[in-house]
């Protein structure tokens, strides 16, 4: 039996008291009703939408070569193929049914994910070399963990660029329709993981929880790391966990004078104000009870009376 398999079959415990979070109109993690509540928000909210038929808009010439001047394609394609296996491999090493069943959907749309790019790519002519290999992890809820708090990195951050695209007109709106569904997956994927963690070490023994709590650090520690690596312009993110093959990343730095947004040239506080509010506006959709995603936020939050400096 995995270590999630054992979790899951642990007695409920009470992680706070009760009373608590019956005063303030919330449930208590840990419990059956937070399970039902994550797991349907994400089953439930399901988008049916099928790759194969995606109108693809034709472009104007500036457009497609601005698309097919983007270098991160590759990377984009082997990141959804590592994470859809790693959520793939976390579902099958997990008992509960109803926790199964929402993170293979997870898994799903990572894979349709894919396909959305692989079509893109082969639609606007784009040459790619995506490294496919892959390695099952050995610890899937390590790696379940590693790759949730990634994407909270990553999607905190493509909230706000896929606001300044659609904004700015870099892409056509019918372009960004597209990718629209895409995006707000992953804010779903985001809320599911953070609630997912929070119940998982709530489920361990008081004994074990703690030790939960330290891989859940280390994941979101390595992923910091990794990220602030990547923006220093060193080694970046691999496919499925966040490092680059040794590309120069340079090439995907955005010109933020290009940009306005809000009527100002983008800086880097003005993107860190847009990312936040792209955030709230997309989880606001999702029920009140459940826990967001906060790590970055507070982060950014904390950071925003320092990037005065930063322009
Ligand atoms: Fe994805
Ligand atoms: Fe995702």
């Amino acid at each position: 039996m995995t270590e999630l398999a054992a979790a899951d079959r642990a007695p409920v415990p009470l992680p706070g008291p009760v009373w608590r979070y019956a005063r303030e109109g919330r449930i208590r993690p840990g419990s059956d009703e937070h399970k039902q509540l994550f797991c349907r928000m994400l089953l439930d909210t399901f988008d049916p939408y099928k790759p194969a038929i995606i109108p693809w808009p034709s472009l104007a010439p500036d457009v497609l070569a601005r698309l097919t001047g983007l270098p991160f394609w590759d990377i984009a394609v082997e990141t959804e193929l590592h994470t859809s296996k790693n959520m793939q491999a976390i579902a099958d090493a997990t008992s509960d049914p109803l926790i199964r069943e929402a993170i293979a959907l997870n898994a799903f749309e990572e894979r349709r994910h894919k396909v959305v790019l692989e079509n893109m790519i082969r639609f606007y002519g784009i040459e790619i070399d995506p490294d496919e290999s892959f390695t099952p992890p050995p610890d899937p809820v390590w790696k379940y963990l590693c790759t949730g708090y990634g994407e909270c990195f990553d999607s905190f951050f493509s909230f706000g660029l896929f606001q300044i695209a659609k904004d700015s007109g870099y892409f056509p709106p019918e372009l960004i329709d597209v990718f629209e569904p895409v995006i707000q997956e992953e804010a779903r994927h985001i809320l599911f993981f953070v609630n997912w963690a929070v119940y998982t070490q709530a489920q361990r023994n008081m004994f074990m929880r703690p030790a939960f709590g330290a891989q859940r650090f280390a994941a979101l520690a390595t992923r910091a790391w990794k990220r602030m690596k990547f923006a220093k312009g060193g080694v970046g993110p691999k496919a499925g966990e966040g490092s680059e093959k040794g590309k120069n990343n340079s090439a995907m730095t955005i010109e933020g004078r290009n940009f306005v947004t809000g009527g100002e040239p983008l800086t880097i506080k003005s993107f860190m104000k847009l990312c936040l509010a792209e955030n709230d506006r997309r989880m606001a959709r999702y029920d009140a009870r459940l826990l967001r995603p906060l790590a970055m936020p507070r982060l950014m939050k904390a950071a925003m009376p320092f990037l005065r400096f930063a322009g």
